[in-house]
């Protein structure tokens, strides 16, 4: 199959992948209302064309939190990577750094901070979750801090994981999932080959390393309800300051009076997020969220959306509704499953080619050049 847009990767994903990891990393929660609309209000997201200005000179390089990107994109943390290609999070993580990107490392990834940070020559950003074991977090925050972590990415919305319906079908958790997963396996050999027997060892490599033996993946979705901790307030986040000094963004802002929270708190950064519709189905797509939040915060921290990205077109979009920078997920799992880490480098040319022509096509030189001036208003009446 020919690959000339990021969606493209979806649909040989899905072919590649047991359905048990394509509905995970393709699901939502519930009926997937909030999944869906992501996509469908940033696509109706509508920017102003503008002509004959000179676009010669054009640059997309941008700073967040003292960091140089070669664009305003960074992948997000995304549970299992691993699991979509061989040691999954390290091809990320190079194709991510030579692109001059930052790789979020996921609590719940295969690989673990050891493995994957030796392997790029730019520091990774760390994602963790409120877990109810202190003790780990503690622990990771002290290794990822020796691994060169540069940023801590600090996910809020998860207390409890969503109902994600799709999960119980496919065998990524309900009656006899190991089993329908090794059958799945089998009828997709290239995955088989590639991840299931040379992809070793599969497992939560943050988790097991702290543990001192093998976590195992046969109740991953298990794992995830029983140890997110529910009874997490502002306050609790405090101690973490203790261990981590270095920037810290806040995942999974939905509301701006949290966004001015998150400024109280003294966060560096927060992330506009619904978790790419996988927590609560009903609220708000991200696109309708955040300039509200931008309102409320712009300049106050650094501003990241992510949900419903999956173009260059979408990263112009989400800038021009108020972020300096926006988070890849499922687009860049999907082009990893299809072709490992040549696909998610490829998937990050194709967006700075979008950006580029959405760029000259609406008259923004530099990044900061794109805002809501770019878009065209709604009729007030
Ligand atoms: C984990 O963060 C997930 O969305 O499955």
């Amino acid at each position: 199959m020919i690959i000339s847009a990021c969606s493209d990767y979806r649909a040989v994903a899905q072919r590649t992948l047991p359905p048990f990891l394509f509905h995970y990393i393709d699901g939502g929660a519930y009926a997937e209302h909030t999944l869906r609309r992501n996509v469908a209000d940033l696509a109706d997201v509508a920017l102003r064309q503008r002509v004959l200005r000179d676009m010669s000179e054009l640059s997309l390089r941008t700073q967040v939190l003292g960091e140089e990107l070669a664009m305003p994109v960074a992948l997000a943390p995304v549970g299992l990577t691993g699991m979509y290609a061989r040691r999954g999070e390290v091809q990320a993580a190079r194709a991510a750094a030579q692109h001059g990107v930052p790789f979020t490392l996921s609590t719940v990834s295969v690989c673990p901070l050891e493995e994957v940070a030796p392997a790029i020559d730019r520091p990774m950003w760390f994602q963790l979750y409120v877990l109810k074991d202190r003790g780990f977090m503690k622990n990771a925050l002290e290794r990822a801090r020796a691994a060169g972590v540069s940023t801590l990415v600090f996910t809020v919305d998860m207390p409890v994981p969503g109902a994600r319906y799709r999960d119980a079908h496919s065998g990524m958790s309900g009656p006899n999932a190991p089993f329908r997963r090794l059958l799945q396996a089998v009828t997709h050999p290239r995955w088989a080959w590639d991840v299931g027997l040379r992809g070793k060892p599969h497992d939560l490599g943050n988790i097991s390393t702290y543990r001192g033996h093998p976590t195992g993946l046969a109740d991953y979705i298990g794992w995830l309800g029983a140890n997110f901790d529910p009874s997490i307030g502002w306050k609790d986040l405090e101690w973490i300051r203790e261990f981590w000094d270095g920037p810290m963004i806040i995942k999974g802002i939905l509301d701006a009076q949290d966004a001015r929270d998150a400024v109280s708190f003294g966060a560096n950064g927060i992330v506009v997020s619904n978790h790419g519709g996988r927590q609560l189905d009903g609220v708000p797509s991200t696109a309708r969220a955040l300039p509200a939040i931008a309102d409320a915060v712009k300049g106050e921290l650094a501003i990241l959306a992510d949900s419903g990205v999956r173009n260059g077109l979408d990263v112009v979009r989400m800038i021009a509704l108020g972020a300096d920078c926006v988070m890849l997920g499922r687009a860049f799992v999907y082009a990893l499953a299809a072709a490992g880490g040549a696909g998610v480098s490829h998937l990050l040319e194709l967006i700075e080619k979008e950006m580029r022509v959405a760029m000259v096509l609406t008259g923004a030189r530099t990044i900061s050049e794109i805002s809501r001036d770019s878009l065209v208003q709604a009729d007030p009446g």
